[in-house]
């Protein structure tokens, strides 16, 4: 039967590639790639690069593009699902095209949102048939933990790992928040009082950014900081925790 490994690749930084994803890419005879537009670029190149430094080439590389999706609709979730079975379905027919096994390095770890998984599950549902297998990948959150060399909880609190946009509608739980996947610094629509921010952009990235603080100290600064970084690179990616004093 076909097999098709779902690898994590780390947050960035090549180093974080495990030994086990490395295994896992030599096995394959094709890799997919599933790109997001130019801006991302880099993003696909630190791909290429993790796979030109590990595994003896020529590589088969199959990009696939990924599908537009509105970005802020009434239905998410149904628009989400839309997304997931349109990248499924380019996902399939690219590996009908391989004969042998495949590979799909994804950022960070599978398990932590990201929607490979759900669309593999989707190819499976179609009707293809092939053995599946995950390695595990470094996340962004314990690339950030890491940069800042903190734990992520105190001692006996729970850690919630939430995004941007459910940081907005739930406010600030209690023990510590990680929150991803946030395009409008959602931490300027809590109350800032008493609570101190860990913020990372591109970890692990040769434009790595850490700033730590009191949020009603640093907040600006990070708005400011972002904006910057975004225009100069035309993307970005960041990631913070947010605790009470
Ligand atoms: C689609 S999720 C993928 C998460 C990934 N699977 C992981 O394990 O970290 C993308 C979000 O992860 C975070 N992220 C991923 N890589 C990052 C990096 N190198 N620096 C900062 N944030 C990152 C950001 O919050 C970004 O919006």
């Amino acid at each position: 039967m076909r097999k098709l490994y779902v690898i994590g690749i780390g947050a960035g930084d090549p180093d974080q590639v495990t030994m086990q994803a490395v295994k896992a890419m030599r096995a394959a005879d094709a890799f997919f790639v599933i790109g997001k537009g130019d801006e991302k670029r880099e993003l696909v190149e630190v791909r290429t690069s993790i796979l030109a430094e590990h595994v003896a080439g020529p590589h088969r590389i199959i990009e696939i593009t990924d599908p537009p999706r509105e970005r802020t609709p009434d239905d998410y979730a149904g628009v989400v699902r839309d997304w997931h079975e349109r990248r499924a379905e380019l996902l399939g027919a690219a590996f009908d095209e391989v004969d042998g096994t495949g590979a799909i390095l994804v950022w960070g770890d599978p398990a932590l949102y990201d929607s490979t998984l759900r669309m593999v599950e989707l190819v499976l549902a179609g009707g293809r048939a092939f053995d599946y297998e995950v390695i595990p990948g470094v996340t962004s959150v314990a690339a950030l933990a890491a940069r800042h060399r903190m734990v992520l909880h105190r001692i006996g609190e729970p850690v919630h790992v939430t995004t941007g946009r459910r940081l907005r509608e739930d406010g600030l739980g209690a023990g510590s928040t990680v929150v991803m996947l946030d395009g409008d610094c959602s931490f300027t629509e809590i109350p800032s009082d008493d609570v101190h921010i860990w913020w990372g952009a591109y970890l692990g990235m040769p434009d790595e950014t850490l700033i730590e603080g009191p949020l009603a100290e640093v907040g600006e600064r990070i708005v400011t900081r972002r904006a910057e970084l975004r225009a100069a690179k035309g993307w970005i990616m960041d990631v913070y925790l947010l605790r009470r004093r």
